[in-house]
């Protein structure tokens, strides 16, 4: 058996990925550049899954380093996982999202078509339903964006379907994140974002932690059961469990297909705060401010198509998420050092 690689491996959702391909007996080669994670996480898949990974620290704009990769190791699948993906960020420095995301992924596929490498399973994200589609989403809607992030997670699934029409033999598989939280349940694995974090949980964290001082709720004035935002968070073990799927479904099918990863349910804003205080017995200090430029009020997931192909579902309820990514908190206060 060949071996698969995962780039941005030691990443929030490809460091969770490696344990479950651990676990499930895949030898696993890890290439990330480590801008937004610490190589830590090899260590610490290593003490849960007591298996050893493979870790280059290679930028995916560095072809030349790619290709050591592919000699040195004969690659069967990728599972592509390095990107930028903070929507705010990317409205502000939209050459670096695209020069990131786009450029580096060609180039990843560059190198693969030279070493005859044929699968890969693609992070992309439910921001491809855009603003306009009814909820809940469904993997055949018309896909948009509203933000240079987003295009770039919509223009590399066009890339992968013209791949997959020009060759025949590749299989592309592309899977749609809902709100990915939580962490793996021995508190050694979870989200570790630098600086003040974007999303909800990692914010309500810190909070919790005594590190931020209140919760900013951003809109109560959405048409919502509770007039704050809904989504869809899934628990990244659940999600890496997904891969697994994947890839085995790669594996056996060409051409292109893309999967929603959610669990089919919404939470509120106010839900999830709730949830947190269960998990960390404190309340969390918060104030209503005004509405977040580019949210939308719902959105969630229709997840029978990955239950159906990919005999996937989701198995984690919100109490579960937020007690994990509590205890990978409570433990790691600085994050991975
Ligand atoms: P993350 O930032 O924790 O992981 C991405 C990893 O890629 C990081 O370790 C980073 O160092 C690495 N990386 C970035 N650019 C690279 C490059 N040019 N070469 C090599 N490595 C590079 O993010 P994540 O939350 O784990 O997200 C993983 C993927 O899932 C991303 O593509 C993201 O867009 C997508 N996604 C994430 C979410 C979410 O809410 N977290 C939702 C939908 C989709
Ligand atoms: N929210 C707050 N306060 C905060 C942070 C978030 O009230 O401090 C609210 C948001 O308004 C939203 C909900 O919490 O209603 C979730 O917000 P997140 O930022 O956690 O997640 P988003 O749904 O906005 O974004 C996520 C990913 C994006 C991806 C998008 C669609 O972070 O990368 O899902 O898939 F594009």
């Amino acid at each position: 058996m060949g071996k698969i690689l995962v780039t941005g491996g030691t990443g929030f959702i490809g460091s969770h990925a490696c344990v479950a391909f651990l676990n499930a007996g895949y030898p696993v080669v890890i290439m990330d550049n480590l801008s937004n994670s610490k190589v830590e996480a090899v260590a610490r898949m290593e003490l849960i899954t007591s298996k050893q990974a493979r870790f280059y620290q290679t930028d995916t704009q560095d072809v030349d380093g790619m290709r050591q990769i592919f000699e040195d190791n004969k690659i069967d699948a990728v599972i592509h996982f390095a990107g930028l993906k903070a929507v705010g960020e990317s409205v502000q420095k939209p050459l670096a999202y695209y020069e990131n995301n786009i450029s580096g992924t060609l180039k990843l596929l560059q190198v693969m078509e030279e070493y005859h490498c044929e699968t890969m399973v693609f992070s992309s994200s439910a921001t491809v339903y855009g603003c306009e589609n009814p909820v809940p989403y469904l993997e055949d809607m018309p896909t948009s964006a509203t933000n240079p992030y987003g295009y770039t997670k919509v223009m590399i699934e066009q890339i992968l379907r013209d791949i997959c029409v020009a060759n025949p033999s590749f299989s592309a598989v592309c899977l749609r994140y809902f709100n990915p939280i939580g962490a793996h349940e021995s508190g050694l694995l979870g989200e570790n974002p630098n600086g003040i974090p974007n999303n909800l949980v990692p914010y309500v964290a810190q909070v919790a932690l005594g590190k931020l001082e209140k919760l900013r709720i951003f809109g109560n004035d959405y048409d919502t059961p509770d007039g704050t935002g809904v989504r869809d968070y899934v628990h990244v073990m659940d999600l890496a469990l997904g891969h697994v799927a994947a890839l085995e479904y790669g594996q056996k099918h060409t051409g292109f297909e893309a999967f929603n990863l959610g669990t089919g349910n919404g939470s509120s804003v106010l839900d999830v705060v709730h949830a947190y205080e269960k998990a960390c017995g404190k309340s969390i200090p918060m104030e209503i401010v005004e509405r977040r430029a580019g949210d939308i009020a719902i959105s969630y997931a229709d997840a029978s198509k990955a239950k159906e192909m990919l005999h996937w579902e989701a198995a984690s309820d919100l109490d579960k998420m937020c007690a994990d990514s509590w205890r990978f908190t409570l433990q790691n206060p600085k994050g991975l050092s």
